[in-house]
């Protein structure tokens, strides 16, 4: 089976089952400032898995764009990736395990769909612990469905647990469904341990809120959420080890083996799978706005880039090639997701222009790194580059510190990632620490203060386009309960005169103390209101648009104050890049 009919079969089967589609929400998550990348089908919907109502009802389903760069340094080898897509359907409060357990069980079982025999299958449930009892009941309906039960393994919280995204929130027992990929039949008693047993599918339930206190509360609103992962699942079913082997990869490194000049080899090498799925997430990333840059996911792709040219220099291609396979990747994946067709031309020009900045330095930072290396002599134990001299790679020559580190461990040298934090911290408002911390994931907060900052993002954005023109366009948000960050398309610096402009029309509005209004409407009549906003990543037809008397119109998931006065003193503290064309503000509100 071919990832196109994986996806249209799961779509299909869940709509069979009442449920509605939803677009994937973007790959930049727009209301949470503690996650950099969207990482799971239920983030975007963590407001609907809190009790706000979906305009699409309660059963929901998705192909939805993931990043997970938690595991980027096993990327390389035939299973970790950086760039997937999850398939994923919802209960939001509607039902529960026994339809959850029997929907998977279908899916997988029935000749109409994946048709797999119940002797490759097992699954595991959460064996119960303090905090939560063992989950009986998911037990005995996959025993009541026909799954033996040495095939049913009862596994802690470690295993079977799913969420909080964040510190806090919504998250409960998980069920894992497993396929035997081995040679022969499955062995009747099943060992998760065991690598032969693949998790295809996760199946969580949502009873329970982790609160402050990091006690677990029972949720007033029971959940679920599932996650599948589309290239992992199309291999098994292929009956293929490795994702990079089947059709979603394939063409990919053919065009890579082609550029070489070599046929297509037997093994594929770490490099090769390297530049595959980097080159891959950075066409995904681009297309949801991203450019490359210094902090945040602009960093991050900058990493990715940067990292797939190296191993194309360990792989003997000494000319640009980032961009030939790009396209390579734009015209596997424009059928499922057309935003890639529709900024082809941007990802293009972003990504070349990427390669040719580094490729400037990149030989000139080598040379630099190899002289660093030679001044430590050979008898030294403990090699190590500091963090002035990484920091210097990085300043100069554009060596993002993880590429610094694979280069100094391929030599075995240790970096002194400490010293670079504090060099860079020196040069840098956000140190990259900060930046991965965001990479464990949070939960939307609405408190008042983050409320009243989501107010003042709107009314940021409509003073910004009354000042310096109506090109500008949110890029990206970020708010906490301290501050907004808001980035927006702009190509200069903006003076001074100009900022003071913005500010002074933002306090009027919250002086003028207008309502704020907000009504569902359908993408449409949004657009014919002249409502602005990321409408591209809005899920389904419904969306909220929120009204600030004649002063903004915006699309937004909220949440907002109730009215402008609420806001009190607006105030910027930062103007700055924030990447090519990309302008960044950062804002606070006071209370005065
Ligand atoms: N959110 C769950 C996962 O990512 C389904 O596995």
């Amino acid at each position: 089976m071919k990832a196109v009919d994986l996806r249209k079969k799961y779509i299909d089967f869940f709509v069979s089952k009442k449920h509605k589609v939803i677009k994937s929400a973007s790959l930049i998550p727009d209301n949470d400032p503690t996650c950099l990348f969207t990482t799971a089908g239920m983030h975007p919907l963590v407001p609907f898995l809190q009790g706000e109502k979906h305009p699409l009802g309660c059963r929901l389903v998705n192909v939805q764009k993931c990043i997970r760069t938690g595991d980027i340094e096993e990327v390389g080898d035939p299973v970790h990736l950086t760039f997937f897509e999850m398939l994923g359907n919802w209960s939001l409060g509607d039902y529960f395990k026994e339809e959850a357990i029997q929907f998977s069980f279908e899916f997988l079982t029935s000749p109409e769909w994946l048709n797999i025999p119940i002797r490759q299958l097992a699954v595991t449930v959460f064996a119960g612990d303090d905090d939560a009892p063992f989950d009986d009941l998911a037990y005995n309906l996959w025993h009541r469905l026909g799954i033996p039960l040495p095939r049913i393994a009862k596994l802690p919280k470690a295993d079977n647990w799913w969420g909080p995204a964040g510190q806090t929130g919504p998250c409960g027992p998980d069920t894992e469904m497993f396929y035997w990929t081995g040679p022969g039949e499955a062995p009747e008693t099943f060992d998760p341990k065991n690598r032969l047993w693949v998790e295809i599918w996760n199946d969580v339930f949502m009873q329970y809120n982790k609160n402050a206190e990091g006690k677990y509360e029972p949720s007033t609103q029971q959940n679920v959420d599932t996650g599948m992962g589309v290239e992992r699942v199309t291999a098994v079913l292929q009956g293929k080890s490795s994702c990079y082997d089947t059709e979603i990869f394939q063409p990919i490194l053919r065009k890579l083996d082609e550029l070489r000049g070599i046929p297509a080899p037997e093994v594929r090498t770490n490099s090769e799978r390297i530049i595959a799925d980097h080159i891959r997430s950075s066409v995904f990333i681009i297309a949801d706005g991203i450019t490359p840059g210094n902090v945040d996911q602009s960093y991050v792709l900058r990493r990715l880039i940067r990292r797939a040219i190296r191993e194309g220099r360990k792989l003997g291609i000494e000319k640009a090639f980032i961009v030939p396979v790009a396209q390579v990747v734009i015209e596997n994946f424009c059928d499922v997701y057309s935003e890639l067709k529709q900024n082809e031309a941007k990802i293009i020009e972003e990504l070349h222009a990427e390669e040719s900045q580094f490729e400037l330095t990149l030989e000139k930072g080598s040379r630099e790194f190899e002289k660093l290396i030679a001044r430590v002599p050979e008898h030294v134990v403990k090699k190590v580059i500091s963090g002035k001299n990484a920091f210097f790679l990085y300043e100069t020559y554009g060596f993002p510190l993880e590429l610094t580190e694979e280069m100094a461990a391929e030599k075995g040298f240790q970096v002194d990632r400490e010293g670079f934090n504090e060099a860079f911290a020196k040069h840098q408002e956000l140190s990259r620490k900060g930046a991965e911390q965001k990479f464990k994931g949070g939960l939307a907060d609405s408190s008042e203060a983050t409320a009243g900052l989501h107010t003042a993002t709107h009314l940021l954005q409509a003073a910004l386009r009354k000042v310096l023109g109506e090109h500008v366009e949110q890029r990206g948000s970020n708010i906490t309960a301290e501050r907004l960050r808001f980035d927006f398309s702009h190509n200069d610096r903006i003076s001074q005169e100009d900022l003071d402009k913005v500010e002074q029309i933002v306090n009027e509005v919250i002086a003028r103390k207008l309502p704020i209004d907000c009504r569902e409407m359908t993408v449409d009549e949004a657009q014919n209101e002249g409502a602005i906003g990321l409408f591209g990543d809005r899920y389904g037809e419904k969306v909220k648009v929120y009204t600030i008397g004649d002063f903004s119109k915006e699309i937004c998931g909220g949440p907002h104050a109730s009215n402008t006065g609420d806001l009190v003193k607006f105030k910027i503290l930062k103007e700055e890049s924030s990447s090519r064309g990309v302008r960044r503000i950062k804002a606070v509100l006071i209370k005065e």
